[in-house]
């Protein structure tokens, strides 16, 4: 392996409550065989936030042994309690605290987290993204302080798109974001939450970027079965590859857009991946 090599896992949406065991125990005997250098869990760790669901999550991920970084999802925002939501929104996450939102600083490649989940939102649905100002510029300082000639992974809970293909709103501000991690050296926003893995490259005023998806790790099954990406980096070239317990190659378990969230499609002109692992009816969302 050359000297710059990387082995990365990205994980997403394990919604801990819904989560599948089978999938989760193979990940744990990868991560022994594989021995990667780092691991990104981009969010939607439980189902609803509830404490069974985020102590169960906490356990499985303190005794992964290596880096990991965790983005929060919309999942993951206390939804039974609006008090907690507002004024203290991270503290089912105490159990692993150190981990949330952390930058991992590896040689020539860091993971940098955007957030995407707020706590509030003018708009009924909370499900949906917005990249504030604030989580933005936090983002672009932790890229432009890397050390020179190092290259950024973006991790975020939702895709950076403005709309997704029904055409109504996704991500607030992710066009924003995109533009200004154009002008970067950003290999590849990692980002979940619609539970088909994807590998995109979105233009922007300022040049493309590539955007990963990955799937999901619970029962909550979009079109493909349960899955991760496995990310490697040659100091060069970023490859991806769709890792799933079928077997399933990893052009066939992709999209080839961002679709509005992670319910099945049902309609002509929504994005399936061609494994067309499409369950007949819609997974519980609670
Ligand atoms: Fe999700
Ligand atoms: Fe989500």
């Amino acid at each position: 392996m050359a000297k710059n090599s990387k082995l990365l896992f990205h994980l997403s949406d394990i919604h801990f409550g819904l989560e599948d065991n089978r999938a989760l125990d193979w990940v744990i005997q990868e991560i022994s065989e594989r021995q990667p250098d780092a691991m990104a869990i981009t969010g939607d760790l439980t189902m609803r936030a509830r404490h069974r669901e985020f102590a169960a999550a906490t356990q499985w991920i303190r005794a992964l042994d290596l880096p990991v970084t965790v983005e929060v999802g919309n999942h993951d925002m206390p939804y039974f309690n609006p008090v907690e939501r507002f004024f203290d929104p991270y503290k089912r996450f105490r159990g692993m605290s150190e981990l949330v939102e952390r930058e991992i600083d590896l040689p020539g490649i860091a993971i940098v987290p955007l957030k995407t989940a707020t706590r509030a939102q003018w708009r009924l649905n909370w499900s949906k993204g917005w990249v504030t100002d604030r989580a933005l510029q936090q983002c672009l300082d932790a890229i432009d302080a890397l050390p020179a000639g190092t290259q950024a992974l973006v991790a975020a809970h939702h895709p950076l798109r403005e709309v997704g293909t029904k055409g109504t709103a996704l991500t607030k501000n992710g066009g924003r974001a995109l533009n200004e991690l154009a002008k970067r050296p950003v290999l590849a926003v990692l980002s979940g939450h619609v539970h088909d893995a994807f590998d995109i490259i979105e233009q922007t005023e300022n040049g493309p970027v590539r955007m990963i998806g990955a799937g999901t790790l619970s029962q909550r099954t979009r079109s493909t079965p349960p899955s991760f990406n496995e990310l490697h980096w040659d100091g060069a070239v970023l490859t991806v590859r769709v890792r799933n317990l079928q077997d399933v190659a990893t052009r066939d378990m992709m999209i080839d857009d961002v679709p509005e969230d992670a319910s099945p499609p049902r309609e002509a002109g929504e994005p399936v991946a061609p494994v067309r692992q499409v369950p007949r009816t819609d997974p519980p969302t609670h």
